[in-house]
C-alpha cells in the first residue's frame, strides 16, 4: 500500500539538528516520516503533483519532547509549598516525612483510573505546547502494584493521546515508610523482583533513580542502575541536585542517557557526562519553585561539549508545572541559556536523554512530527514568559491539533 503523500509548503522551518539551520521552504512528509526538506524549487519532479498544505508563512519545529516529567501523580502538595513560602527547604520537608511521601500515600489511594483521570489535564496542557513525546516516571506507588499502577497510566495516555511516551522506572524515589530503616532490603526488593517484573511485563523503557543524601546512595543506586544493564535498559539518574554525592560518576560509568538537575555539578561531572555522551537535564522550573540559588554549570557544560536538554519536571513537590514552554523560557533567564541551546533542548537533545530515536529533528528520515507556531521568530518560543504561540501540531504525518492547514 502507498502511503500518502503531503507537502507542506510555505513555511519556515527551524530543523533543531545539529546545525541548526533555518530556512523557508518546505517539507514532505510520506505516511509517519519527514522523507524531503529544502527550498520549494528544489523539489524533485516525483513529489511535484503531491498533496499540498500551505503553512502561510508559519514556523515549524520539530514537536517538542518533555524529557523529564512525573506526570502521573494524585493529589497536590500546595499545603507544602506554603511552609517553603515561609522558607522551609525541600530538604527538610522531606526529613520530616513529607515531600515524595505524601504524594505516595495520595497515589496508592488513586484507582488507576482515578490516577489517569488526574494526569490526563496536565499531558494535554502539554500537547496544547506541541509536545509529541513526553517521558513520565514512576515512583510514587513504591510497591510492586503500585508502581505498575502509574507505568499502565503512562502507557494508556500514550495509548489515548497523540504522543509517544517513553517510561521509566523510579521506584527508587523514596523510602516507602514500610521499608523505613530499611533501604538496602528496598532496594534489593526494587533491583531484584520490581524491575525484572515490571520490565518482563513490556512497562519499562528506561530506569531513573533519586541519588541524592535524602534519597539513595552511590551504592544503593548502582544496585538498581546494575540490574537496569543486566536487563539492557538504558538508565539515567536524579543527579547533584541538592548536594554533590558523586551521582554524575556513578551514571557515567553505566553511560546513562542523561544527568537531570545539576545544579551541584562540577567540572569533572561536565568532563564525566561528555565522554559518555550523556546529556546534562537542566529543569529551571524545579530550581525556581524550591528557591534554590546555586545554578547548574553552564560554562564547563558548554566548554565541553555536553548536549544540554531542558524539561518540564511536571511534579506536585519540586515543579508543580505542565508547561515545556515555561521550562525553555526560564532556562534563558535562570541559568543563561541561549535561545537556540534552549530550543535544542526541548527537541534534539530532548530526544537523546529519553531515547526517542528518529524524534526531535525535521530532518530525513525523522518522525513527521511538528509543531506549527504563529511567531515572527524562534527566539519568541523562549521570549515569551508564559504565551503559548502553538498554532497546530502534526504528528506521524497527521495534523492533529489546530485550524487544519488547507
Ligand atoms: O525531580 N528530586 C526528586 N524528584 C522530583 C521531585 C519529586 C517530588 O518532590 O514529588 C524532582 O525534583
Ligand atoms: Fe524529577
Amino acid at each position: 500500500m502507498s502511503e500518502r503523500a503531503v507537502l507542506w509548503t510555505n513555511a519556515n522551518i527551524a530543523t533543531c539538528d545539529a546545525s541548526m539551520r533555518e530556512f523557508t521552504g518546505a517539507l514532505l512528509t510520506v505516511g509517519a516520516r519527514i522523507v524531503w526538506l529544502g527550498e520549494e524549487a528544489a523539489l524533485p519532479a516525483r513529489w511535484r503533483e503531491c498533496e499540498r498544505r500551505d503553512l502561510q508563512g508559519r514556523w515549524i519545529t520539530p514537536g517538542l519532547i518533555d524529557c523529564h516529567t512525573h506526570l502521573v501523580f494524585a493529589g497536590t502538595r500546595a499545603a507544602e509549598w506554603n511552609q517553603l513560602l515561609n522558607g522551609a527547604t525541600y530538604e527538610q520537608i522531606a526529613r520530616a516525612g513529607g515531600g515524595i511521601v505524601s504524594t505516595v500515600n495520595a497515589t496508592r489511594r488513586a484507582s488507576e483510573a482515578e490516577l489517569f483521570d488526574q494526569s490526563a489535564p496536565r499531558l494535554e496542557s502539554l500537547l496544547a505546547e506541541g509536545v509529541t513525546t513526553i517521558e513520565i516516571k514512576s515512583g510514587y506507588g513504591l510497591t510492586l502494584a503500585d508502581e505498575r499502577k502509574m507505568l499502565r497510566v503512562a502507557r494508556a495516555l500514550g495509548e489515548r493521546y497523540p504522543v509517544t511516551v517513553r517510561t521509566t522506572f523510579l521506584a527508587a524515589h523514596a523510602i516507602p515508610p514500610e521499608f523505613a530503616g530499611r533501604a538496602g532490603d528496598y532496594i534489593d526488593e526494587v533491583a531484584d523482583r520490581w524491575l525484572p517484573a515490571l520490565h518482563a511485563e513490556g512497562l519499562v523503557d528506561a530506569v531513573d533513580v533519586f541519588c541524592e543524601r535524602i534519597a539513595f546512595d552511590i551504592a544503593q543506586s548502582e544496585r538498581v542502575l546494575a540490574m537496569a544493564s543486566k536487563l539492557g535498559l538504558p538508565v539515567r539518574l536524579h543527579a547533584e541536585q541538592l548536594s554533590n554525592i558523586g551521582a554524575t560518576q556513578l551514571a557515567t560509568r553505566y553511560r546513562a542517557l542523561s544527568c537531570d538537575h545539576l545544579e551541584f555539578s562540577t567540572e569533572d561531572d561536565a568532563k564525566a557526562m561528555a565522554r559518555a555522551g550523556t546529556v546534562a537535564v537542566l529543569l529551571p522550573t524545579a530550581f525556581l519553585h524550591l528557591n534554590e540559588t546555586k545554578v547548574p554549570p553552564l560554562d564547563a557544560l558548554r566548554k565541553h561539549g555536553v548536549a544540554i536538554a531542558v524539561a518540564s519536571d511536571c511534579n506536585p513537590g519540586s515543579s508543580p508545572s505542565a508547561s515545556i514552554l515555561l521550562a525553555a523560557s526560564l532556562a534563558t533567564r535562570l541559568f543563561r541559556l541561549r535561545p537556540t541551546e534552549a530550543l535544542a533542548g526541548i527537541t534534539r537533545h530532548a530526544a537523546a536523554a529519553c531515547g526517542a530515536r528518529g524524534s526531535g529533528t525535521l530532518s530525513v528520515g525523522a518522525a513527521a512530527d511538528f509543531a506549527i507556531w504563529d511567531v515572527a521568530s524562534t527566539d519568541e518560543l523562549q521570549y515569551w514568559i508564559g504565551r503559548n504561540g502553538c498554532a497546530g501540531v502534526v504528528r506521524g504525518g497527521v495534523q492533529v491539533r489546530g485550524a487544519a492547514v488547507a
